[in-house]
């Protein structure tokens, strides 16, 4: 379980507080980034729903492999699915406003960067960021925290979790 602060010290070190602390190669940071492990890390999390349709098939394998790989997702004619994406965005609330993120901004941005693309339309063909790569949930989800890792004006994207159906669900921590 990572501990405040840790994220900051991995930033400049690139290593995770526990080791600074045991190899005591940094002494002095140690002691500035002990006193800012106070700072409460919060998850925001925004939800959207929308729809769209994609078809998994691997064209470098055989129309008999995808069949019995895919199953009915690999239906030439497309399927759809009602997806639900959540966004958690990991940060101190800040000071002045007392938000990690504002919501309304993060909505905002998850509009402009996924759902206008996305919604009603075929993950296969007709997104720009989703260019080249098979639609499964799993590679959708990675795509969905390419787009906005970078596009945040507070805090960190810390889970982009995309339910596909009731029972199917994918995270992607940037992992
Ligand atoms: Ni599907």
């Amino acid at each position: 379980m990572r501990k405040c602060g840790d994220a900051l010290l991995e930033a400049r070190f690139g290593q995770p507080f526990r080791n600074v602390e045991r190899s005591g190669r940094y002494p002095l940071v140690a002691s500035t980034v002990f006193l800012t492990t106070n700072m409460p890390t919060v998850y925001v999390t925004r939800t959207v729903r929308f729809n769209a349709a994609h078809r998994l098939h691997n064209p470098n394998k055989s129309d008999e492999w995808n069949r019995q790989t895919f199953g009915k997702c690999n239906n030439p004619n497309w399927h759809g699915h009602n997806f639900t994406l959540d966004v958690t965005v990991a940060g101190e609330p800040n000071p002045d406003t007392g938000f990690v993120i504002d919501l309304a901004e993060l909505k905002r941005i998850i509009e402009e960067k996924i759902v206008s693309k996305v919604d009603h339309a075929n993950l296969n063909l007709d997104v720009d960021f989703l260019q080249g790569i098979m639609p499964s949930t799993e590679n959708f989800a990675i795509a969905v925290w390419k787009e906005l890792e970078h596009a945040l004006p507070a805090g960190r994207l810390h889970t982009v979790r995309i339910r596909e159906t009731e029972n199917n669900v994918v995270e992607y921590r940037g992992e």
